[in-house]
Parts: C-alpha cells; structure tokens; sequence
C-alpha cells in the first residue's frame, strides 16, 4: 500500500554511514526495542538488539559465534529443516528433540548440549504454543546444562483465540536469545530480522559478524525503521492477524471432523493422516494446483507424526482456499477408504465415497 512506498521511497535516500555499525543502525534498533516491549512484552535496551537479515542468519551469526565444530545443538524434530541446515554447515553436531502436540519435550532434552534451538509460540509445523510450565523447565534445564535457549519466534504475531504467552527472552535474558524476522509479517524478500540477547552477547555477535563480512543493506533496515516508527507494521500486523483469523476459521470449518492439530496460532495448521497417506493426497492436490506440505518431510529422525501440513499465509483469498479445503477434505476421504474393505463395500453398494 502507500505507507510501503513512501516507507521505500524515504530509504532510498538515506545516506549511507561511512563505517555501518554491525549491530545494525541505531534508529532501528530502538525501534526494535520499542516493538518488542509493545507486541511481544519483551523489555530489553537496543544494546541487546543486533539486526540481521531474518533468522537464518541470525541463528548462523550465533552459531558462529559461541559455538564450536561437533558442538552438539538441539533441534525440534519434527522442526524447521534450515535450523539444522544452518548448523551443519557451521560444523554443528545436531541432535533431534522431540516435541509433542503441545511443542518440545523438555524431559527429553540430552543433558550435553550447548544449545537447544526451539519454537515456543508456535511450534513448526505441529504447531503447539508451548505451555508456560514447559517453558520454566526449558529454562531451568538450560541453567543446569550451561546451555543457551534459541526462541525463533517466525509468526509470534499470529495468536488468535488463546493468551499471548510470556516470551522465553523475558523469562530468562541471560540464557535465552531471541529470533524475529520480517519473513512472515512483510515478506522475506525484505531481508530484515533481529537477534535480541544480553548485551554482551549481541556486541560478541557484532564483532563476530564484522569478521565474517556479513551486514543488513542500509535501506532495509531504514524502510523498515519508518514502518515501524509511524505505526504502519502494526497496524498491518492488525490487519493481517484478523484475515489469517477469518482465514483458520475458513480452514476449521470447512475441515471440521477431520483430525486437526495446531490450530490456535499462526498461519498453518496439520491435518493427522497414518503413516504414509499424506504423500499421495499432496501430489494428487498438486495436479488441482493446490499445494500441500508432508509432515513427515520436517522430520530429521525417524518420523513420529504423520499428515498434511496446510498453510493458509499465501492463498490469494478466502474462497480459494474455501474450494482448496473441500478438495483435501475429498482427497482425504478418498484415501482413508482407498484400502477399507467395509468402505469398498459400502462403494460398491452405491453409497457415496464422502467422509
Ligand atoms: C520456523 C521458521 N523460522 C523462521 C522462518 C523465517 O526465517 P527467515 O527470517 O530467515 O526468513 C520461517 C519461515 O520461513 C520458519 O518457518
């Protein structure tokens, strides 16, 4: 919209530092600091804020900065793949962590890692908000391990009928870093995210960066330091969380009946199949033109959860993906019956094949 132009517009013109802080420009980190206190109930002073280009980076930029090759790093499991990317290609060692409906299994945690990677406020992809007991155990765990606490908080933003949850960062600045990005709210392609951390940490992680010749264009980071100081990201985060409430709404409703898991935050949800099925119901949704995510690819270890992951974030608008819904709810069905003799039965009796 307008607001986005001239938020671009104004940045083009700003002029370029001489030497760039590698923390990041200093008008946008207070702005950071101000939007974490406001939407997140995160305090924290913009010292503690470096910017980066997403949290990719930002968790690459940590790795490369506290940890060591064969340090061995926690990962949900099933998790978001480009975690344990990133921390291969630093040498990491990483272990998956299994989660449940509700998000990581803190009992679970090994007891020799130097840093356990998590999604708190909406675990991806099962999608679980991760309940405060959990997150105090997380944190006590941690404190016993000598082991630091990465919250990616990619959607954070995307609660819809449940409490906001306190931020881990909050709970316990000195073992937690936190991870946020424009990825979800903007678009990836803006390139701008922050790592919040004690301020010791987040100079270490600067210097770090400097050495690694890595930094956020100058531009980005003004474009989005306009959006965030006249109020225009908030209310598009306004906006957007009320569609992707009608949105989920749409989804509940059309796939009402069917097992569905995570649906209380974010922009996907997953739909419980059997092992195996979810494949063929996604290349069959994929010859309709609707694109579909198997759960059981998220996975590093063996796979414990099975289904369709279905992410309503990038849909034009809501009767499409009304009508895409009604096709997975037919595809689904269709699968479910593929290999049940009283269904075959029931089809050849002429019953209609609908769940
Ligand atoms: C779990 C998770 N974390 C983070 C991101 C965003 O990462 P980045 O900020 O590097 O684009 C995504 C989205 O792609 C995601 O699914």
């Amino acid at each position: 919209g307008p607001a986005w132009r001239r938020a671009w517009r104004m940045a083009a013109s700003a002029v370029p530092a001489a030497r760039p802080d590698p923390r990041g420009r200093p008008g946008l980190r207070a702005a950071l600091a101000e939007h974490m206190r406001r939407s997140r109930g995160v305090s924290c002073t913009p010292d503690a804020v470096v910017v980066t280009r997403g949290i990719g980076n930002g968790l690459d930029l940590l790795a490369a900065t506290v940890l060591r090759p064969g340090d061995r790093v926690g990962v949900e499991d099933p998790g978001w793949a480009r975690a344990r990317t990133a921390l291969l290609a630093r040498g990491m060692t990483p272990v998956p962590c299994p989660v449940d409906e509700h998000g990581l299994v803190v009992d679970a945690l090994p007891a020799d890692l130097r840093m356990v990677y998590t999604t708190p406020s909406h675990q991806y992809p099962l999608g679980g908000v991760l309940p405060v007991p959990r997150r105090q155990a997380l944190l006590a765990w941690a404190r016993r391990a000598g082991a630091l606490v990465v919250e990616d908080d990619y959607d954070g933003e995307f609660r819809y009928d449940v409490a906001p949850l306190p931020a881990l960062f909050d709970l316990d600045p000195e073992t937690v870093v936190h991870l946020g990005t424009t990825s979800k709210i903007l678009s990836s392609d803006v390139g701008v995210g922050w790592l919040v951390a004690r301020p010791e940490l987040a100079a270490a992680v600067a210097r770090r960066r400097v050495d690694l010749a890595d930094r956020t264009a100058a531009v980005s980071q003004e474009a989005v330091r306009l959006l965030l100081e006249r109020g225009d990201l908030v209310r598009h985060v306004r906006r957007m969380r009320a569609e992707y409430a009608r949105r989920r709404a749409v989804v509940t409703e059309e796939l009402a009946g069917l097992p569905l898991v995570g649906d209380t935050a974010g922009l996907h949800l997953v739909v419980s199949l059997p092992p195996g099925r979810a494949e063929r119901v996604a290349a069959e949704a994929a010859r309709h033109g609707v694109l579909l995510d198997d759960l059981e690819r998220h996975h590093a270890g063996p796979v414990r959860f099975s289904g369709l992951v279905i992410g309503y974030g990038a849909v034009a608008g809501r009767a499409e993906l009304r009508a895409a819904c009604a096709l997975v709810r037919r595809l689904v069905a269709d699968e479910l019956l593929a290999d049940d003799p009283a269904a075959d039965a029931e089809r050849a009796a002429g019953e209609p094949a609908v769940a």
